[in-house]
């Protein structure tokens, strides 16, 4: 009889992740690899997919997820090289220097965000979907989601983009429960993946009564429940979770793995 160890063990499954050169994406390939999984681990910046790669002992391509065909091929080249594919982590996305006031919003900046977190999550969602389907044993599909997703802060650019990729999340789980893919939607809150410490925050909870409804980002990180940034490998234990036997029920969640940001 399977046991918990079982369930969580990934040897023997193959899994993509986007954007994995550094980051949360660089934190949940290590994970899944760490679970037992062969990990293709792809961005845009191929020097960083292959330093990934090879500290976690998996393979490293150069993906721009906004190229559809690129997209297809890469997943269909992950098969080629690996074996198959059982695991997508849509986790290639940006954020920084496209918020601000909507009237300082360019046209390029909206597209530029939006090709990558919405279109090019849209491009590696329907190339696994028809490589899972096809090999006929279902699949897990996360998507990298925000709690920006709910609760705004970062600017109309971001924060739409990230409840597009939940809603996204949802309508996919629907479509392909039938055929045993999960998909769900991993929020991060505040996680750190700059060089260097992570500020300081106080960990002071947040008064009962009387707060502002609309508060900013830095405020909420300074009252951050959990008293202290996220770190990346946080992000990819619930990785972990969700390509896991573990979470063989659950599909079409939104998962917030946020130190309390959603308390606030
Ligand atoms: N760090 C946080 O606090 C936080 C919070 C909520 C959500 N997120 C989400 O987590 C994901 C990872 O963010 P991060 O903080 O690790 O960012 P990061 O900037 O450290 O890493 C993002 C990676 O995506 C890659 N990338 C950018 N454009 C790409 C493209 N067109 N094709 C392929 N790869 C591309 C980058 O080269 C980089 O390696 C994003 O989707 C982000 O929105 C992060």
């Amino acid at each position: 009889m399977p046991t918990p160890a079982d369930w969580i063990d990934l040897s023997g499954k193959v899994a993509h992740v986007t954007g994995g050169a550094k980051g949360i994406g660089a934190g949940i390939a290590k994970a899944l690899a760490m679970a037992g999984a062969q990990v293709m681990v792809s961005d845009v910046n191929l020097k960083g997919a292959k330093e990934t790669a090879n500290a976690i002992g998996g393979h490293g391509m150069a993906l721009d997820v906004t190229d559809a065909a690129a997209a297809k091929q890469a997943l269909l080249d992950t098969v080629s090289t690996l074996g198959r594919l059982d695991i997508l982590v849509n986790n290639a996305g940006v954020y920084q220097k496209f918020g601000g006031p909507v009237a300082t919003i360019t046209d390029k900046m909206w597209r530029t965000l939006w090709s990558i977190n919405v279109d090019g999550l849209f491009y590696c969602c329907r190339a696994a979907a028809e490589i899972m389907t096809e090999q006929g044993q279902g699949g897990r599909i996360i998507n990298i989601s925000s709690t920006q997703s709910v609760t705004p802060g970062v600017g109309v650019t971001y924060d739409g983009s990230k409840a597009a990729v939940t809603q996204i999340t949802k309508a996919l789980a629907l479509e392909l429960a039938p055929v045993g893919i999960n998909v769900n939607a991993l929020a991060p809150g505040p996680t750190w993946v700059n060089d260097g410490p992570p500020p300081k925050t106080s960990g002071n909870p947040p008064p009962p009564t009387g707060a502002p409804l609309a508060d900013s980002v830095a405020n909420r990180i300074a009252r951050l429940p959990k008293g202290h940034w996220g770190d990346p490998m946080e992000q990819g234990k619930a990785a972990v979770f969700l390509a896991s036997d573990m979470s063989s029920f659950i599909t079409g969640i939104y998962l917030p793995v946020d130190g309390g940001w959603l308390t606030l």
